[in-house]
């Protein structure tokens, strides 16, 4: 039996990680999402545990069991997933925002499932644009004095190091996290290009718990003493 022994880099710290898509209705039985697995957040969540933090995991609609020691948050839109953030944010120190959440809504959710009138036209769907449940921690008075560090994630499909350089300054926080395609959903394994002030730093590929955990270093480096 392999053990890994963490050093507990985080005692003492909360970390609130989102993780998972966000599934936004259309009616009482459709609906809007996207094919984030979660599995980057959840392995996050499970390292920042070794590491001994306290962790507070936000998750959409996922299959995915809970991680050992891990306070899970069940969520399904945006919406209610920005509201179970707010309401742990003021007592984390560490937010890291791994959800993959949809960027936009159906503008009126009907609230009876939508019939098929027989006459072959098709429903016109509204969208209004969620809200940045990121950049709104970030820009809170405890992420701009130091106190709460937040980890952005980005997805990009080309020019990942100048479009993660741009959603770092956009979002205002202090480290970027890029997922080094192709196509990362779902898989096991993962690389990653972290984007902070001092410049990038490359995790190469490796199974998503053994990034997390270097992730989960990385950011551990970057906190002030507490
Ligand atoms: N994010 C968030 N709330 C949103 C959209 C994104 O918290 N409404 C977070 C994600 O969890 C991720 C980061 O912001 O950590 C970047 O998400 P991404 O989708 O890559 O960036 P967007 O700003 O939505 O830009 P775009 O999708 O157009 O690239
Ligand atoms: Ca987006």
């Amino acid at each position: 039996v392999v053990r890994h022994f963490q050093p507990k880099v985080l005692s003492g710290r909360h970390v609130l990680i989102t993780a998972g898509p966000t599934f936004e209705a259309i009616d009482p039985v459709r609906g809007l999402t996207n094919r984030s697995s979660g599995k980057m957040g959840f392995a996050l969540a499970r390292a920042a545990h070794e590491a001994g933090a306290q962790v507070t995991l936000v998750a959409g609609p996922v299959a995915l069991p809970t991680p050992r020691g891990v306070q899970r948050v069940d969520v399904m839109s945006a919406q209610d997933m920005q509201r179970a953030v707010q309401a742990s944010a003021d007592a984390a120190d560490v937010f890291i925002a791994a959800a993959a959440v949809a960027d936009w809504r159906p503008a009126n959710a009907a609230g009876q499932k939508i019939k098929k009138d027989g006459s072959g036209e098709v429903p016109a769907l509204a969208f209004v644009e969620n809200p940045d449940i990121l950049a709104g921690v970030a820009q809170g008075a405890r992420a701009k004095g130091g106190a709460l560090y937040c980890v952005g994630f980005a997805a990009e499909s080309h020019d990942l190091l100048a479009h993660a350089q741009a959603k770092r300054a956009r979002k205002g926080v202090p480290l970027l996290v890029g997922n080094i395609g192709p196509d990362t959903f779902g898989r096991d394994d993962n690389a990653l290009l972290l984007v902070d002030e001092g410049g990038t730093t490359e995790l190469p590929r490796d199974g998503k718990l053994a990034l997390a955990r270097r992730l989960v270093a990385e950011i551990a480096r970057r906190l002030p003493r507490g």
